[in-house]
Parts: structure tokens; sequence; C-alpha cells
């Protein structure tokens, strides 16, 4: 009857939409990736592998104000150096980056938008970094991959790098650890062995002093 030659149709649209979905590569990071900018020790030699490392280099201010941009090159030098691409991310939710030329935002991290040729041996990415409006010290963490061009992940490598960069007065804005120091979760009261109230006494002072000044 018509209905069952109706559902009979829909079911074979939708094996050739499954096949379709599974024709593209299940891997297809030319156009960028996230999570493996070497921040969570991942970085793209999961995959890359078979070419020589590059060297890598983040360029731009280690210390910036707070709230301020500051401006980075992410460097890749030498190894296949045909094409090559990028992973930047920052330890820091209140930190953002901003993509420049030939990149892209994926989440809250950077990537190439598409494998980026290089010039001679070298391949520069030009991105920014709008710091938090706090005192804190971030790391900046990238990864570029030099790759040969071939559009296979082998007969490329990448290599990783981080910069630490001040924000303000930095961190720690240590709040007296006192002779307990040994501990380095840097006074949390709940790791602490000292008395939870006597850290709660000290830190209030810090507290109104904090909320008077901002
Ligand atoms: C999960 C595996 C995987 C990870 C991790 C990965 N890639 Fe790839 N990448 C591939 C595969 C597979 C290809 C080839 C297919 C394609 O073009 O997407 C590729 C292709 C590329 C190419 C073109 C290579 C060439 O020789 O033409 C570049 C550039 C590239 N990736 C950059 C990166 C960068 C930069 C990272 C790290 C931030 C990274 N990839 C992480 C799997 C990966």
């Amino acid at each position: 009857m018509y209905g069952n030659s109706m559902r009979q149709w829909v079911r074979g649209a939708g094996v050739v939409v499954i096949a379709m979905l599974g024709a593209t590569p299940a891997f297809a990071t030319s156009t960028g990736i996230s999570g493996n900018s070497g921040k969570d020790t991942q970085t793209c030699n999961t995959c890359h592998n078979g070419g020589t490392a590059p060297t890598v280099e983040i360029e731009g201010p280690s210390t910036l104000e707070k709230g301020a941009t500051g401006q980075y090159t992410f460097i890749i030098r030498g190894g296949a150096a045909m094409t090559g691409g990028v992973g930047i991310a920052v330890d820091n939710t209140e930190a953002s980056l901003q993509a420049g030329t030939g990149m892209k935002k994926l989440g809250a991290e950077l990537s190439h938008s598409a494998p980026q040729a290089f010039t001679g041996t070298e391949l520069r990415f030009n991105f920014s970094l709008v710091a938090p409006a706090t005192d804190v010290t971030l790391n900046l963490f990238g990864a570029g991959n030099s790759a040969n061009a071939d559009q296979k992940s082998s007969g490329d490598r990448a290599a990783a790098t981080k910069l630490s960069i001040k924000v303000g007065n930095g961190t720690p804005v240590v709040e007296d650890p006192g002779p307990d120091d040994g501990d380095d979760s840097g006074g949390c009261t709940a790791a602490s062995s000292a008395p939870v109230w006597a850290l709660a006494l000290a830190g209030l002072p810090l507290t109104v002093r904090r909320r008077r000044r901002s």
C-alpha cells in the first residue's frame, strides 16, 4: 500500500545520507583544529608524523596592562616548510584571543583557516590577546606544524612553545601562606592544615582593602 512504499522511500533516503556522511574524511583538519596547542599536552604530532620538527616561537609582550590588547606573532621556522598551520590557546578563561590573517577562532582557541604557505623557511601567524581585567599571570600556548603540502598528515611535524604573560601585577597576589607553605595549593583553606577560622580572619582585611580599591 501507499503507506508501506512511503516508509521504504524514507528508509532508502536515510541510507543515502549516512553514506554521504561516511564519505567525508574522519579527520579533515587542514582547515583548523582545536585542542592541540600543547596546553593539554597534546599537539599536532598526535597525527602528523614523518617530517622534521621546526622551531617555533611566540613573539610579543610578556607584560600587559589589565584589559589591554597585545599583538602576538607565532613563528614557525624550518621543517618541511611548504605549508603550515597553528593551534593557539590560553589558560585563562577571562582572556580572549583574536584571529589574524589566515587564522580562525575555534571555541576559545585559534587555528589556521587553511594551510598557509611558508615565505622561505618561515611562516608567521599574527593574532591578538585581550588581557583579563584582573591581576594575573597567564600562559599562552602554541603548536605550529611544518608541512610538506601533500594534503596528508605524513611528512609533517609540529613543535610547541608557551609564553608567560604578566597582566597588571600578575599572580600570585600571594596571601602570605605562613609556616604552612609546603602546600602549593596557595591559600586554599580546605586543603590547608591551618584552622579555617584563622585563615578566614587573615583573609578579612585583604578582602576589605581590595573592595575599597575598586
Ligand atoms: C586528529 C589528527 C590530526 C591532528 C591532531 C592534527 N591534524 Fe592536521 N591533518 C590531519 C590529516 C588527516 C590531514 C590530511 C587531511 C586534511 O587535509 O585534512 C591534516 C592536514 C593538515 C595540514 C596540511 C598538510 C599537508 O602536508 O598538506 C596542515 C597544515 C595541518 N593539518 C595542520 C595541523 C596543525 C597546525 C595541527 C595542530 C594544531 C594539526 N594539523 C593537528 C590530521 C590531524
